[in-house]
């Protein structure tokens, strides 16, 4: 394995670039959200300029106002419910390539495009990698039910901390309109089941835990001089 690489700017772009190459001609690309996606869309760009047709489906404001100013195409998940692939980053992989994703509040519309796709190449630099998820697993609720999905992340011996907004006072809205929770857990031994728990409380929109797609999961990992293709 590579060292850890000093500047995750690098890291990230490598990635980025990586998956901008396995894009084929003619096809419609899910396009995450956050600064590796950002190393994707740029070279998608410059492969647009040398002639490559795709449209990509945004998964966040940022992603689209970002592909509109790369003069990426979009298009919409009504037009296109399947789509070739989907490329996205994420907060922590584990070694089965489940996956903890939402730092930016996207994972909502993320999880919906990671699903319509038929193959899902999550790009990710050395420090993303885990051996067993244990961070703050972002959860999009309703405002309605703030109080008791709070109560029952609660009973799931989380910490939950509604997300507050940066130059915004009071709580993050999503692209969708709704509240963030943050949930601290230990470590997560069964993504997969608390992944169900946490999408059975009523109110819960969705979970920034993603277990369901690790059949058709690439994760690149990059590196300084190359990157890490798993599998
Ligand atoms: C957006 O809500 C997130 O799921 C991002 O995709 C994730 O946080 C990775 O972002 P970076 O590529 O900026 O680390």
């Amino acid at each position: 394995m590579e060292s850890m690489t000093r500047d995750p700017a690098v890291a990230k772009r490598a990635a980025g670039y990586k998956a901008a190459e396995m894009v084929k001609d003619g096809m419609i690309i899910g396009l995450g959200t956050g600064s590796t996606v950002m190393y994707t869309m740029e070279r998608l760009s410059r492969r647009i300029d040398e002639g490559l047709t795709i449209a990509g489906i945004p998964t966040s404001f940022q992603t689209a106002i970002r592909a509109r100013e790369y003069n990426i195409p979009l298009t919409t998940l009504d037009d296109h419910p399947v789509i070739d692939l989907a490329i996205d980053g994420a907060d922590e992989v584990d070694p089965q390539l489940r996956l903890i994703k939402g730092r930016g509040a996207a994972h909502t519309r993320e999880k919906c495009v990671a699903a319509a796709a038929q193959r899902f190449i999550v790009v990710v630099d050395e420090q993303k990698m885990v051996t067993c998820l244990d961070g703050l697993v972002p959860v999009e609720i309703i405002a309605f039910a703030i109080r008791p999905v709070m109560d029952q992340l609660l009973n799931l011996n989380c910490t939950p901390i509604l997300r507050e907004g940066v130059k915004k006072d009071g709580p993050v809205i999503t692209d969708n309109g709704n509240f963030i929770i943050d949930a601290k857990f230990k470590k997560i031994t069964k993504p997969e089941k608390l992944e169900a728990s946490i999408g059975l409380i009523p109110g819960v929109v969705e979970s920034g835990l993603f277990c369901g797609f690790t059949d058709k999961t690439t994760v690149i990992v990059g590196g300084e001089k190359k990157c890490r293709v798993i599998p």
